[in-house]
Protein backbone atom coordinates (compact mmCIF):
# COMPACT_ATOMS: atom_id res chain seq x y z
CA UNK A 1 0.00 0.00 0.00
CA UNK A 2 1.10 3.89 -0.98
CA UNK A 3 1.32 6.43 1.62
CA UNK A 4 -1.89 7.83 1.11
CA UNK A 5 -1.31 11.78 1.95
CA UNK A 6 -3.39 11.74 5.50
CA UNK A 7 -0.73 11.41 7.69
CA UNK A 8 2.48 13.75 8.72
CA UNK A 9 6.14 12.62 9.66
CA UNK A 10 9.18 14.10 10.05
CA UNK A 11 10.96 12.23 6.60
CA UNK A 12 9.57 9.53 4.55
CA UNK A 13 13.08 8.65 3.90
CA UNK A 14 14.00 7.46 6.87
CA UNK A 15 11.72 4.48 6.22
CA UNK A 16 13.79 1.62 5.20
CA UNK A 17 16.29 2.69 8.45
CA UNK A 18 13.15 2.26 10.21
CA UNK A 19 11.93 -1.10 8.40
CA UNK A 20 15.06 -2.13 9.37
CA UNK A 21 15.21 -1.63 12.98
CA UNK A 22 11.61 -2.74 12.68
CA UNK A 23 12.58 -6.32 11.59
CA UNK A 24 14.64 -6.69 15.07
CA UNK A 25 12.51 -5.27 16.93
CA UNK A 26 9.83 -8.02 15.86
CA UNK A 27 12.70 -10.45 17.19
CA UNK A 28 12.81 -9.28 20.17
CA UNK A 29 8.81 -8.79 20.51
CA UNK A 30 7.88 -12.46 20.72
CA UNK A 31 4.28 -11.93 22.54
CA UNK A 32 3.21 -9.63 20.06
CA UNK A 33 4.27 -12.01 17.36
CA UNK A 34 2.54 -15.04 18.89
CA UNK A 35 -0.33 -12.62 18.67
CA UNK A 36 -0.42 -12.15 15.40
CA UNK A 37 -0.31 -15.80 14.41
CA UNK A 38 -2.95 -16.94 17.05
CA UNK A 39 -5.05 -14.54 15.76
CA UNK A 40 -4.61 -12.84 12.67
CA UNK A 41 -6.62 -15.54 10.73
CA UNK A 42 -9.50 -14.50 12.36
CA UNK A 43 -9.24 -11.31 12.03
CA UNK A 44 -10.81 -9.85 15.32
CA UNK A 45 -10.53 -6.31 14.49
CA UNK A 46 -11.10 -6.74 10.77
CA UNK A 47 -13.09 -2.91 9.92
CA UNK A 48 -12.60 -1.76 13.50
CA UNK A 49 -11.10 1.43 13.92
CA UNK A 50 -8.04 1.62 16.57
CA UNK A 51 -6.64 5.49 17.80
CA UNK A 52 -3.01 4.98 19.29
CA UNK A 53 -1.71 7.96 21.35
CA UNK A 54 1.60 6.54 22.48
CA UNK A 55 5.18 6.98 22.12
CA UNK A 56 5.26 6.38 18.53
CA UNK A 57 8.58 4.32 18.63
CA UNK A 58 10.09 1.49 17.03
CA UNK A 59 8.47 -0.85 19.58
CA UNK A 60 4.79 1.09 19.42
CA UNK A 61 4.84 0.36 15.49
CA UNK A 62 5.02 -3.54 16.22
CA UNK A 63 2.32 -2.95 17.78
CA UNK A 64 0.31 -0.98 15.42
CA UNK A 65 1.34 -3.58 13.06
CA UNK A 66 -0.01 -6.30 15.27
CA UNK A 67 -3.06 -4.26 15.32
CA UNK A 68 -3.79 -4.15 11.66
CA UNK A 69 -2.61 -7.61 11.05
CA UNK A 70 -5.44 -8.65 12.92
CA UNK A 71 -8.13 -6.58 11.11
CA UNK A 72 -7.98 -2.71 12.81
CA UNK A 73 -8.00 0.38 10.64
CA UNK A 74 -5.05 2.48 12.90
CA UNK A 75 -4.65 6.17 12.95
CA UNK A 76 -1.55 6.80 15.62
CA UNK A 77 -0.05 9.94 17.49
CA UNK A 78 2.59 9.96 20.13
CA UNK A 79 1.75 11.12 24.00
CA UNK A 80 4.65 13.22 23.51
CA UNK A 81 6.46 16.07 22.01
CA UNK A 82 9.61 14.16 21.97
CA UNK A 83 9.29 10.50 22.13
CA UNK A 84 8.67 10.16 18.30
CA UNK A 85 10.96 8.03 16.48
CA UNK A 86 10.98 9.59 13.15
CA UNK A 87 12.15 6.25 11.62
CA UNK A 88 9.66 4.15 13.25
CA UNK A 89 6.57 6.83 12.01
CA UNK A 90 7.72 6.76 8.40
CA UNK A 91 8.75 2.59 7.86
CA UNK A 92 4.78 2.64 9.09
CA UNK A 93 2.95 5.15 6.79
CA UNK A 94 5.24 3.64 3.45
CA UNK A 95 4.12 0.33 4.89
CA UNK A 96 0.23 1.48 5.18
CA UNK A 97 -0.16 0.26 8.73
CA UNK A 98 -1.62 3.41 10.20
CA UNK A 99 -2.20 7.47 9.55
CA UNK A 100 0.58 8.63 11.83
CA UNK A 101 0.71 12.08 13.02
CA UNK A 102 4.02 12.92 15.04
CA UNK A 103 7.36 13.50 14.78
CA UNK A 104 9.88 14.15 17.29
CA UNK A 105 10.01 17.68 18.28
CA UNK A 106 6.30 18.95 18.41
CA UNK A 107 5.51 22.36 19.78
CA UNK A 108 2.43 22.11 22.31
CA UNK A 109 -0.06 23.39 19.76
CA UNK A 110 1.50 20.60 16.77
CA UNK A 111 0.95 17.94 19.50
CA UNK A 112 -2.74 18.42 20.17
CA UNK A 113 -3.33 19.29 16.31
CA UNK A 114 -1.73 15.44 15.80
CA UNK A 115 -4.01 14.14 18.33
CA UNK A 116 -7.21 15.75 16.89
CA UNK A 117 -5.76 14.34 13.10
CA UNK A 118 -5.58 10.63 14.60
CA UNK A 119 -8.78 10.75 16.19
CA UNK A 120 -10.58 11.81 13.34
CA UNK A 121 -11.07 9.50 10.09
CA UNK A 122 -11.66 11.25 6.72
CA UNK A 123 -15.63 10.80 6.99
CA UNK A 124 -15.21 12.83 10.36
CA UNK A 125 -15.86 10.20 12.35
CA UNK A 126 -14.05 9.35 15.20
CA UNK A 127 -13.08 5.96 16.43
CA UNK A 128 -13.92 2.60 17.87
CA UNK A 129 -10.97 2.27 20.57
CA UNK A 130 -8.57 3.86 21.87
CA UNK A 131 -4.59 2.55 23.25
CA UNK A 132 -4.01 5.55 25.11
CA UNK A 133 -1.08 6.36 26.95
CA UNK A 134 -1.47 8.77 29.35
CA UNK A 135 -5.19 9.58 29.40
CA UNK A 136 -4.62 12.80 26.75
CA UNK A 137 -6.88 11.23 23.98
CA UNK A 138 -9.58 10.29 26.27
CA UNK A 139 -9.33 13.81 28.06
CA UNK A 140 -9.45 15.45 24.53
CA UNK A 141 -12.47 13.28 23.97
CA UNK A 142 -14.36 13.88 27.73
CA UNK A 143 -13.21 17.98 27.21
CA UNK A 144 -14.56 18.65 23.52
CA UNK A 145 -17.96 18.16 22.03
CA UNK A 146 -16.13 15.85 19.43
CA UNK A 147 -18.27 13.40 17.80
CA UNK A 148 -21.27 13.88 19.76
CA UNK A 149 -23.60 12.69 16.76
CA UNK A 150 -21.60 9.67 16.01
CA UNK A 151 -19.74 8.01 18.94
CA UNK A 152 -18.38 5.30 18.24
CA UNK A 153 -16.40 4.45 21.10
CA UNK A 154 -16.46 0.91 22.52
CA UNK A 155 -13.50 1.47 24.60
CA UNK A 156 -9.99 2.34 25.82
CA UNK A 157 -7.22 0.56 27.00
CA UNK A 158 -4.55 2.67 29.06
CA UNK A 159 -0.64 2.07 29.32
CA UNK A 160 0.32 3.90 32.58
CA UNK A 161 0.52 4.53 35.83
CA UNK A 162 -0.64 8.38 35.26
CA UNK A 163 -3.48 7.96 32.54
CA UNK A 164 -5.06 4.90 34.87
CA UNK A 165 -5.50 7.71 37.94
CA UNK A 166 -6.96 10.48 35.40
CA UNK A 167 -9.71 7.17 34.49
CA UNK A 168 -10.16 6.38 38.13
CA UNK A 169 -10.58 9.59 39.00
CA UNK A 170 -13.31 10.34 36.09
CA UNK A 171 -14.99 6.72 36.52
CA UNK A 172 -15.89 7.91 40.35
CA UNK A 173 -17.48 10.99 39.65
CA UNK A 174 -19.32 9.01 37.15
CA UNK A 175 -17.97 10.63 34.25
CA UNK A 176 -16.09 8.08 32.17
CA UNK A 177 -17.64 8.20 28.73
CA UNK A 178 -16.57 4.23 27.79
CA UNK A 179 -14.99 1.58 29.58
CA UNK A 180 -11.41 1.64 30.19
CA UNK A 181 -8.74 -1.46 30.54
CA UNK A 182 -6.30 -0.93 33.03
CA UNK A 183 -3.00 -1.89 31.10
CA UNK A 184 -0.58 -0.69 33.45
CA UNK A 185 -1.82 -3.03 36.20
CA UNK A 186 -1.25 -5.94 34.44
CA UNK A 187 1.76 -7.87 36.48
CA UNK A 188 3.37 -8.37 33.13
CA UNK A 189 3.12 -4.28 32.68
CA UNK A 190 3.66 -2.49 35.43
CA UNK A 191 6.19 -5.08 37.33
CA UNK A 192 8.13 -5.34 34.63
CA UNK A 193 7.96 -2.33 31.85
CA UNK A 194 7.84 0.40 34.71
CA UNK A 195 10.75 -1.78 36.75
CA UNK A 196 13.25 -2.91 34.57
CA UNK A 197 12.32 -0.53 31.26
CA UNK A 198 13.10 2.22 33.56
CA UNK A 199 16.50 0.38 34.84
CA UNK A 200 17.38 0.36 30.76
CA UNK A 201 16.25 3.51 29.85
CA UNK A 202 17.41 6.06 32.40
CA UNK A 203 20.62 5.96 32.44
CA UNK A 204 20.67 5.93 28.69
CA UNK A 205 18.89 9.12 28.39
CA UNK A 206 21.10 10.74 31.13
CA UNK A 207 24.40 9.39 29.57
CA UNK A 208 22.91 10.13 25.78
CA UNK A 209 22.05 13.45 27.31
CA UNK A 210 25.40 14.44 29.06
CA UNK A 211 27.63 11.77 29.12
CA UNK A 212 28.04 12.12 32.37
CA UNK A 213 30.07 9.93 34.59
CA UNK A 214 27.93 8.23 37.49
CA UNK A 215 30.02 6.25 39.85
CA UNK A 216 30.58 7.76 43.10
CA UNK A 217 27.73 10.72 42.07
CA UNK A 218 25.54 11.07 44.16
CA UNK A 219 21.51 10.65 42.84
CA UNK A 220 18.57 11.21 44.24
CA UNK A 221 16.00 9.65 43.08
CA UNK A 222 12.36 10.67 44.02
CA UNK A 223 9.66 8.34 44.29
CA UNK A 224 10.43 4.32 44.99
CA UNK A 225 6.97 3.09 43.47
CA UNK A 226 7.53 0.99 39.98
CA UNK A 227 9.39 3.34 38.68
CA UNK A 228 11.54 4.34 41.13
CA UNK A 229 12.60 0.91 41.94
CA UNK A 230 14.11 0.59 38.69
CA UNK A 231 15.67 3.15 38.46
CA UNK A 232 17.44 3.31 41.72
CA UNK A 233 18.47 -0.22 41.22
CA UNK A 234 20.30 1.30 37.59
CA UNK A 235 21.91 4.04 39.31
CA UNK A 236 23.30 1.77 42.07
CA UNK A 237 24.10 -0.67 39.13
CA UNK A 238 26.64 2.38 38.13
CA UNK A 239 27.99 2.81 41.54
CA UNK A 240 26.19 5.73 42.08
CA UNK A 241 25.27 6.66 45.56
CA UNK A 242 21.98 6.07 45.46
CA UNK A 243 19.12 8.39 47.85
CA UNK A 244 15.15 8.13 47.58
CA UNK A 245 12.77 10.55 48.45
CA UNK A 246 9.75 8.96 49.43
CA UNK A 247 6.10 10.05 50.97
CA UNK A 248 4.93 6.48 51.46
CA UNK A 249 5.67 4.98 54.52
CA UNK A 250 6.04 1.40 52.89
CA UNK A 251 7.80 2.55 49.60
CA UNK A 252 10.51 3.89 52.32
CA UNK A 253 10.98 0.97 54.09
CA UNK A 254 11.47 -1.21 51.07
CA UNK A 255 14.13 1.15 49.99
CA UNK A 256 15.78 1.12 53.05
CA UNK A 257 15.56 -2.80 53.05
CA UNK A 258 17.75 -2.55 49.45
CA UNK A 259 20.36 -0.86 50.94
CA UNK A 260 18.73 3.19 49.65
CA UNK A 261 19.25 5.66 52.07
CA UNK A 262 16.00 7.75 51.93
CA UNK A 263 16.41 11.31 52.52
CA UNK A 264 14.18 14.21 52.06
CA UNK A 265 14.98 16.98 49.10
CA UNK A 266 16.07 19.49 51.99
CA UNK A 267 18.72 16.84 53.14
CA UNK A 268 20.43 16.62 50.40
CA UNK A 269 19.72 19.44 47.87
CA UNK A 270 23.32 21.06 47.94
CA UNK A 271 25.19 18.23 47.94
CA UNK A 272 23.27 16.03 45.28
CA UNK A 273 25.01 15.55 41.37
CA UNK A 274 21.68 14.17 39.46
CA UNK A 275 18.05 14.29 40.67
CA UNK A 276 15.63 11.94 38.75
CA UNK A 277 11.68 12.58 39.58
CA UNK A 278 9.53 9.26 39.10
CA UNK A 279 6.11 9.85 41.13
CA UNK A 280 3.66 10.70 38.82
CA UNK A 281 2.87 13.54 41.27
CA UNK A 282 3.79 17.41 40.74
CA UNK A 283 6.00 19.89 42.46
CA UNK A 284 8.50 17.33 43.36
CA UNK A 285 11.88 19.62 42.20
CA UNK A 286 10.76 23.16 42.99
CA UNK A 287 12.73 26.51 41.90
CA UNK A 288 13.89 26.54 45.29
CA UNK A 289 15.12 23.10 45.37
CA UNK A 290 16.94 24.54 41.84
CA UNK A 291 18.36 27.24 43.33
CA UNK A 292 20.12 25.12 46.21
CA UNK A 293 21.65 23.01 43.48
CA UNK A 294 25.06 22.58 42.93
CA UNK A 295 26.37 24.43 39.87
CA UNK A 296 25.74 21.79 36.98
CA UNK A 297 23.29 19.60 38.89
CA UNK A 298 21.67 17.34 36.32
CA UNK A 299 17.87 17.33 36.98
CA UNK A 300 15.42 15.09 35.03
CA UNK A 301 11.67 13.46 35.23
CA UNK A 302 10.91 10.10 33.84
CA UNK A 303 7.20 10.18 35.11
CA UNK A 304 4.53 10.97 32.92
CA UNK A 305 3.97 14.83 32.85
CA UNK A 306 6.64 17.23 32.91
CA UNK A 307 4.64 19.16 36.24
CA UNK A 308 7.13 17.21 38.31
CA UNK A 309 9.97 19.73 37.92
CA UNK A 310 8.74 23.60 38.30
CA UNK A 311 9.81 24.21 34.94
CA UNK A 312 7.58 27.22 34.03
CA UNK A 313 9.43 29.33 37.07
CA UNK A 314 12.71 28.16 36.40
CA UNK A 315 12.13 29.43 32.97
CA UNK A 316 11.43 32.75 34.07
CA UNK A 317 13.91 32.53 36.83
CA UNK A 318 17.00 31.66 34.78
CA UNK A 319 18.87 32.45 31.44
CA UNK A 320 18.06 29.22 29.48
CA UNK A 321 21.31 28.08 27.00
CA UNK A 322 20.47 25.03 24.83
CA UNK A 323 23.04 22.95 24.74
CA UNK A 324 21.62 20.14 21.95
CA UNK A 325 18.65 18.81 21.46
CA UNK A 326 16.44 17.57 24.83
CA UNK A 327 19.60 19.16 27.18
CA UNK A 328 19.62 22.44 28.33
CA UNK A 329 21.40 24.78 31.03
CA UNK A 330 19.36 27.29 33.01
CA UNK A 331 22.08 29.51 34.72
CA UNK A 332 20.53 31.97 37.99
CA UNK A 333 21.56 35.11 38.02
CA UNK A 334 24.05 34.29 40.64
CA UNK A 335 25.99 32.63 37.69
CA UNK A 336 25.35 28.92 39.02
CA UNK A 337 23.07 26.64 36.74
CA UNK A 338 21.51 23.31 36.38
CA UNK A 339 21.09 20.68 34.02
CA UNK A 340 17.53 20.05 32.85
CA UNK A 341 16.50 16.84 30.40
CA UNK A 342 14.12 17.17 27.59
CA UNK A 343 13.24 20.26 29.09
CA UNK A 344 11.62 18.21 32.60
CA UNK A 345 9.40 15.83 30.04
CA UNK A 346 10.17 12.10 30.44
CA UNK A 347 13.71 11.62 29.64
CA UNK A 348 13.89 8.01 28.66
CA UNK A 349 12.19 8.59 25.87
CA UNK A 350 12.87 12.46 24.88
CA UNK A 351 17.13 11.78 25.28
CA UNK A 352 17.14 8.37 24.08
CA UNK A 353 14.97 5.82 22.64
CA UNK A 354 13.02 4.54 25.87
CA UNK A 355 12.66 1.00 26.95
CA UNK A 356 13.75 -1.60 24.88
CA UNK A 357 11.69 -4.16 22.38
CA UNK A 358 11.59 -6.75 24.72
CA UNK A 359 10.20 -5.27 27.81
CA UNK A 360 7.41 -3.65 25.63
CA UNK A 361 6.57 -6.54 23.83
CA UNK A 362 5.42 -7.29 27.26
CA UNK A 363 3.26 -4.09 27.69
CA UNK A 364 1.78 -4.26 23.74
CA UNK A 365 1.02 -7.93 24.10
CA UNK A 366 -1.53 -6.57 27.04
CA UNK A 367 -2.48 -3.68 24.91
CA UNK A 368 -3.15 -6.16 22.44
CA UNK A 369 -5.50 -8.53 24.18
CA UNK A 370 -7.39 -5.74 25.56
CA UNK A 371 -8.15 -4.00 22.63
CA UNK A 372 -9.36 -8.10 21.47
CA UNK A 373 -11.03 -7.99 24.71
CA UNK A 374 -13.37 -5.39 24.76
CA UNK A 375 -14.18 -6.23 20.95
CA UNK A 376 -15.29 -9.39 21.83
CA UNK A 377 -17.25 -8.25 25.05
CA UNK A 378 -19.08 -5.68 22.57
CA UNK A 379 -19.92 -8.12 19.59
CA UNK A 380 -20.77 -10.59 22.40
CA UNK A 381 -23.43 -8.11 23.79
CA UNK A 382 -25.20 -8.55 20.02
CA UNK A 383 -23.14 -4.68 19.68
CA UNK A 384 -25.32 -3.25 22.04
CA UNK A 385 -22.97 -1.16 24.50
CA UNK A 386 -25.44 -1.35 27.67
CA UNK A 387 -25.55 -4.95 27.46
CA UNK A 388 -21.78 -5.52 27.36
CA UNK A 389 -20.17 -6.75 30.57
CA UNK A 390 -17.89 -3.95 30.21
CA UNK A 391 -19.42 -0.37 31.27
CA UNK A 392 -18.03 3.09 32.02
CA UNK A 393 -15.91 1.85 34.80
CA UNK A 394 -11.92 0.65 34.82
CA UNK A 395 -11.65 -2.92 34.64
CA UNK A 396 -8.39 -5.05 34.59
CA UNK A 397 -7.33 -8.04 32.50
CA UNK A 398 -8.02 -11.50 33.92
CA UNK A 399 -4.60 -13.09 35.89
CA UNK A 400 -4.82 -16.38 32.86
CA UNK A 401 -3.88 -13.47 30.25
CA UNK A 402 -1.26 -11.93 32.67
CA UNK A 403 -0.03 -15.50 32.71
CA UNK A 404 -0.44 -16.12 29.12
CA UNK A 405 1.73 -12.76 28.38
CA UNK A 406 4.65 -13.81 30.57
CA UNK A 407 4.56 -17.48 29.41
CA UNK A 408 5.06 -16.46 25.72
CA UNK A 409 8.14 -14.27 26.49
CA UNK A 410 10.25 -17.40 28.54
CA UNK A 411 11.12 -19.26 25.46
CA UNK A 412 12.98 -16.38 24.05
CA UNK A 413 15.53 -16.15 27.58
CA UNK A 414 15.63 -20.36 27.65
CA UNK A 415 13.70 -20.40 30.73
CA UNK A 416 12.27 -24.12 31.44
CA UNK A 417 9.35 -23.65 33.30
CA UNK A 418 8.35 -26.43 35.43
CA UNK A 419 5.04 -27.89 35.11
CA UNK A 420 2.94 -28.83 38.45
CA UNK A 421 2.10 -32.54 39.36
CA UNK A 422 -2.14 -32.87 39.85
CA UNK A 423 -1.10 -34.04 43.48
CA UNK A 424 0.97 -30.68 43.78
CA UNK A 425 -2.22 -28.42 42.39
CA UNK A 426 -4.62 -30.01 44.45
CA UNK A 427 -1.82 -29.46 47.69
CA UNK A 428 -1.48 -25.80 46.89
CA UNK A 429 -5.05 -25.27 45.56
CA UNK A 430 -4.60 -24.10 42.21
CA UNK A 431 -5.56 -25.14 38.37
CA UNK A 432 -2.46 -27.31 36.86
CA UNK A 433 -2.93 -24.55 34.09
CA UNK A 434 -3.59 -22.09 36.13
CA UNK A 435 -3.72 -19.19 37.35
CA UNK A 436 -1.07 -19.70 40.33
CA UNK A 437 -1.57 -16.66 42.76
CA UNK A 438 -4.82 -14.83 44.21
CA UNK A 439 -5.81 -11.87 43.10
CA UNK A 440 -4.68 -10.22 46.41
CA UNK A 441 -1.16 -11.59 45.21
CA UNK A 442 1.45 -8.74 44.83
CA UNK A 443 4.52 -10.20 42.71
P1 LIG B 1 3.88 4.34 41.52
O1 LIG B 1 2.61 4.83 42.09
O2 LIG B 1 4.23 2.88 41.63
O3 LIG B 1 5.12 5.15 42.14
C1 LIG B 1 5.14 6.51 42.39
C2 LIG B 1 5.78 6.68 43.77
O4 LIG B 1 6.02 8.05 44.02
C3 LIG B 1 4.87 6.18 44.90
O5 LIG B 1 5.53 5.21 45.68
C4 LIG B 1 4.56 7.44 45.71
O6 LIG B 1 4.42 7.19 47.08
C5 LIG B 1 5.76 8.32 45.39
N1 LIG B 1 5.52 9.75 45.59
C6 LIG B 1 4.38 10.47 45.39
N2 LIG B 1 4.56 11.75 45.74
C7 LIG B 1 5.84 11.86 46.18
C8 LIG B 1 6.62 12.94 46.69
N3 LIG B 1 6.10 14.15 46.85
N4 LIG B 1 7.90 12.69 47.02
C9 LIG B 1 8.44 11.44 46.91
N5 LIG B 1 7.74 10.38 46.44
C10 LIG B 1 6.46 10.58 46.09
O7 LIG B 1 3.89 4.77 39.99
P2 LIG B 1 4.88 4.22 38.85
O8 LIG B 1 4.23 3.10 38.15
O9 LIG B 1 6.22 4.08 39.43
O10 LIG B 1 4.82 5.45 37.82
C11 LIG B 1 5.38 6.71 38.15
C12 LIG B 1 5.26 7.65 36.95
O11 LIG B 1 6.03 7.16 35.86
C13 LIG B 1 3.83 7.78 36.40
O12 LIG B 1 3.66 9.10 35.94
C14 LIG B 1 3.83 6.82 35.24
O13 LIG B 1 2.82 7.11 34.33
C15 LIG B 1 5.22 7.02 34.69
N6 LIG B 1 5.82 5.96 33.89
C16 LIG B 1 6.84 6.35 33.05
C17 LIG B 1 7.51 5.43 32.28
C18 LIG B 1 8.58 5.87 31.37
O14 LIG B 1 9.00 5.10 30.51
N7 LIG B 1 9.09 7.06 31.47
C19 LIG B 1 7.17 3.99 32.34
C20 LIG B 1 6.12 3.68 33.28
C21 LIG B 1 5.48 4.64 34.02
Amino acid sequence: VEASGDFKVADMSLADFGRKELDIAEHEMPGLMAARKEFGPAQPLAGVRVMGSLHMTIQTAVLAETLEALGADVRWCSCNIFSTQDHAASACVRAGTANIFAWKGETLEEYWWCTDKALTWPDGEGMDQIVDDGGDATLLLHEGKKFEEQFRMVGVSEETTTGVHRLIAMADKGELLFPAINVNDCVTKSKFDNVYGCRHSLPDGIMRATDVMLSGKKVVICGFGDVGKGSAASMRAQNAITYVTEIDPICALQACMEGYQVVTMEDLISEADVFITTTGNKDIITLEHMKKMKNNAIVGNIGHFDNEIQMEQLEKATTRMNIKPQCDKYTFPDGHGVIVLAEGRLLNLGCATGHPSFVMSNSFTNQTLAQLELRKAYVEAGKDKAKSKYQNQVYLLPKELDEKVARLHLGQLGAHLTELSTEQADYIGVKKSGPYKPTTYRY
